[in-house]
């Protein structure tokens, strides 16, 4: 489903509204709430909402944070997911304890995909869906999460995380395959700026292959868009 909004302030402001009401259900129902976050810098609007005015609206005593996918470096590097969302969301909240399930970028990446799948697999075997919620990026050419065009991972029955090599910076990255994001409850693309308006017009115009395209189509998804990353769509 698509979700057309005017700017990338608005996409923020929509994602945060679905991850307050998500959490209300999740904690409603199971006394927790399990997201999985999205890497990249669209997201980080939405975490900052989340952390200031949004703040009291969640019991983030009551979250469990993952990650979809995370860059095979450790957690203060420029380039880590896990330092983006805890600058934007965890140190405002001053979050204690467990509740952020962070990838280890840091360790030799087959063992840090390995420590990860068992996890997430403890996940799945607990309950279904394992996630309340999973935001997703996507990049100008398809991929999401780190699962880029003609990735193997693509194509993973069993594994939960892949360790896989990409042709962006840096190249080594840990992601969630389809087994992992499939146990979504539901999936939520934050999608802003021009740069993406070609690939988004694929995914909405038949273009299954590409890898936001065989995401979506896991299970319930919505894209929320600007109207620069829409501005190749059909009006
Ligand atoms: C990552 C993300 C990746 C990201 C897209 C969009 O680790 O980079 O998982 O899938 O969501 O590349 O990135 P931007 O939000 O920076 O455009």
């Amino acid at each position: 489903m698509l979700v057309r909004l005017k700017t990338p302030e608005a996409v923020a402001r929509a994602a945060a509204a679905a991850i307050v009401e998500s959490a209300f259900k999740a904690i409603h129902e199971h006394g927790e709430f399990r997201l999985v976050l999205a890497g990249g810098h669209t997201p980080g609007a939405t975490y900052e909402l989340l952390a200031t005015e949004l703040r009291e609206e969640i019991d983030w005593r009551r979250v469990i944070f993952y990650f979809g996918d995370e860059r095979c470096v450790g957690p203060d590097d420029p380039a880590s997911n896990y330092r983006m969302a805890k600058e934007a969301l965890f140190d405002p909240l001053k979050l204690q304890g467990g509740s952020v399930r962070r990838m280890a970028g840091e360790l030799a990446p087959d063992a840090a995909a390995a420590d990860y799948d068992a996890e997430i697999r403890a996940v799945i075997a607990d309950r279904q869906p394992a996630f309340d919620l999973t935001l997703l990026g996507m990049g100008g050419e398809g991929h999401t999460a780190s699962l880029f065009p003609g990735s193997a991972a693509l194509e993973e029955t069993t594994r939960t995380i892949a360790h896989v090599t990409v042709p962006a910076d840096p190249p080594d990255r840990l992601t969630m395959t389809p087994v992992a994001l499939a146990a979504s409850r539901q999936i939520l693309f934050l999608v802003t700026g021009k740069e993406k308006a070609k690939a988004l017009a694929k995914v909405f115009g038949g273009g299954d292959d590409l890898p936001a395209a065989r995401v979506a189509q896991l299970g319930p998804s919505r894209f929320l868009v600007d109207a620069a990353a829409a501005s190749k769509l059909p009006e």
